[in-house]
Order: C-alpha cells, then sequence, then structure tokens
C-alpha cells in the first residue's frame, strides 16, 4: 500500500506512533491595493486582547499568510466566525475570489513571500496585530522551492513583522521536522518530504530563526493533513515527540486560532494529531500541559 497517495494526508493514517508515551490524562471580500489602511490597534505586551461577541465589532486584524490554501482558508473562516478583523495574504486574487464569500471583515492583500520582507511590511501595514502563517511550498521542478517559501518566505515574514511591530507569530509547520535528532531518519514520512527539496529541514530552519527572533511565536507541529472533518479529539505533545498519526485541516486551523487568546501558548511548539481514543480537553489543558524547553 502506498503511504503517499494525495497531498491532503502524506503521512501514514493508519500508523500514529509516537517516540514518547502519550500520558493517559493528556488527554464582501474586498481587495485592497497593499497600500490600503485603517486606524490601527496596537498589541499590548505580547498578548491579544479578548474577542468581542461573535459578529460584534473588533479592531483586531489578523493577517493570515498563505490564505487561500486548504489549511490557510480554514484559518481565515474561523477567525471571521469569531469576529475577528482578518487581512489575507494571497498570492493569486482570482484564486481569492473564489475562496471567500462576501465579509465586510476581510480585506484581501497581495503577498508573496518569496518578494522580500519589505513588500510583506506595506501588506500586514499598521493594523495587523498578529500574524498565522499557513504557507506551504507548491510542488513543481523547482527544487529550491521550499527554501524559497518555508524557510526564507518565513523569515521574510518575521521580518515583515519586526518591521510593523507585530508581536505575535504563528506558524503551522509540520511534526518530523527535527526527525533526524529524533532517530527517525529511516521514517518513510521523513525520506519522502525531504526528497522534495529537503522541506522539513527547510521548516526546521524557519522554526529555530522564529524561536530566535524574540517574537512571541507558538509554532504549530501537525500530522499528516486530512481535509475531512474531525474525527477525533485532539493530542498535543511537546516538541519532537509524534512520528506518525494525522488531523483534520479544520482542528489545525482551531489550534492556530486558539492559540491566539490563549496565553498558555506563548513561546511554545506544540505538535498535533487526533485520536478518536484521546479524551477531549480544553484549549487551556492542552496548551497548558507543553513544558517548553
Ligand atoms: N499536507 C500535509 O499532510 C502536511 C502535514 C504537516 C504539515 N503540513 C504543512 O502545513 C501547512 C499547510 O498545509 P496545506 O496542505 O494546507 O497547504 P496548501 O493547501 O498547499 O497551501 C499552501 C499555501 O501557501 C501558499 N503559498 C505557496 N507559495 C507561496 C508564496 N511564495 N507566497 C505566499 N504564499 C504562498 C499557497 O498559495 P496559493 O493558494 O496561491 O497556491 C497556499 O495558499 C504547510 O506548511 C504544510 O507544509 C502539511
Amino acid at each position: 500500500m502506498a503511504i503517499f497517495l494525495t497531498k491532503t494526508c502524506i503521512f501514514h493514517p493508519l500508523s500514529i506512533s509516537l517516540s514518547k508515551s502519550i500520558t493517559p490524562n493528556f488527554p464582501l471580500y474586498k481587495i485592497h491595493p497593499i497600500s490600503f489602511s485603517v486606524k490601527a490597534t496596537k498589541m499590548e505586551e505580547s498578548e491579544i486582547k479578548e474577542v468581542g461577541e461573535a459578529g460584534g465589532s473588533t479592531q483586531k486584524k489578523i493577517f493570515v499568510a498563505g490564505a487561500t490554501g486548504s489549511t490557510g482558508k480554514r484559518i481565515v473562516e474561523q477567525l471571521l466566525a469569531k469576529g475577528y478583523s482578518v487581512k489575507a495574504g494571497v498570492r493569486d486574487f482570482e484564486k481569492a475570489k473564489t475562496a471567500f464569500s462576501t465579509n465586510s471583515a476581510l480585506e484581501i492583500v497581495k503577498a508573496d513571500v518569496t518578494e522580500g520582507s519589505d513588500k510583506l511590511a506595506e501588506a500586514i501595514s499598521d493594523d495587523s496585530e498578529a500574524l498565522i502563517c499557513a504557507t506551504g511550498f507548491q510542488r513543481s521542478w523547482d527544487l529550491l522551492a521550499p527554501w524559497k517559501v518555508d524557510y526564507y518566505g518565513t523569515l521574510n515574514l518575521v521580518e515583515a513583522c519586526r518591521k510593523r511591530g507585530v508581536k505575535r507569530f504563528i506558524l503551522i509547520s509540520s511534526i518530523l521536522v527535527n526527525g533526524a535528532a529524533m532517530g527517525q531518519l529511516l521514517n518513510p514520512a521523513y525520506i519522502f518530504l525531504n526528497v522534495f527539496g529537503l522541506v522539513l529541514v527547510a521548516k526546521l530552519q524557519a522554526e529555530n530563526y522564529i524561536r530566535k527572533s524574540g517574537i512571541n511565536y507558538t509554532i504549530v507541529r501537525p500530522g499528516g493533513l486530512k481535509n475531512d472533518p474531525p474525527s477525533g479529539n485532539i493530542i498535543m505533545e511537546p516538541e519532537d515527540t509524534l512520528s506518525g498519526g494525522s488531523i483534520s485541516r479544520d482542528q489545525v486551523a482551531e489550534v492556530a486560532v486558539e492559540a491566539l487568546n490563549h496565553p498558555e501558548a506563548s513561546y511554545k511548539v506544540v505538535e498535533i494529531i487526533a485520536s478518536p481514543d484521546a479524551p477531549k480537553r480544553s484549549f487551556e489543558e492542552l496548551f497548558g500541559a507543553i513544558k517548553q524547553q
């Protein structure tokens, strides 16, 4: 049986294995030119302020990079549903037109992460309080694509945040990015993904850059991504723990959005998969149980 059949599930969906044991109790879109800006509401300290009532007015604007992607789109939808204003960074306006329904809280801006931090800083502008990065290189003959997008692209976003004073950064990364150090060099997923331009290595380097940048980060490392609705509860583990398993993109988006309002998520790397056998736990418990080294 082929392990990697489609782009939507690149890890073996049937074999959830952990390199450390799981403890029992863990459980109107509107298109604006880049220069568009509205009155800024800056973050206090490193934490995002409380969200208003759903549908109520809120000045918070979250920038989503890779907003037209399978996970990015879900992040945008969930943010809007929770009352956030969203600035969706996209490469392709035409694709964005079909991806999003009309919503006065949604602004769409051009943001190709390979075009440098100055252009990204223009797109982020003065009104973004936090950034969620859900970019990922698209398969092509360009073996450097992972480095251009998943490494330099993410660095460009971090630098753009610095230029704009954005203090909160959520990155969607991947389990097994540190597979070599975990003794997972022969893990088929680790081999397969790195065959395509060493994408896991590129992602790990980007993670390390973020961690040294001083920005308040949450790095979310999901297992294999599925478009199906959630079929189990979230398992959240510390970095370099999970070496298999899968999770619905809906849940990955939820973790990214919830990280914004949970101080327990600050300065942490979390690995996530889902399992029907896992107990349901609140996000306070999930993030709170992660002890960052
Ligand atoms: N697939 C898996 O099983 C799996 C497992 C673990 C982690 N991950 C990671 O999770 C993240 C989300 O995965 P996904 O499958 O939801 O991704 P996806 O659907 O492939 O979306 C990736 C997004 O990145 C955007 N992008 C690509 N190059 C860009 C550039 N130069 N500038 C700006 N945006 C760019 C794409 O733009 P367009 O929409 O214009 O193409 C797309 O919106 C990725 O980082 C991926 O590596 C995936």
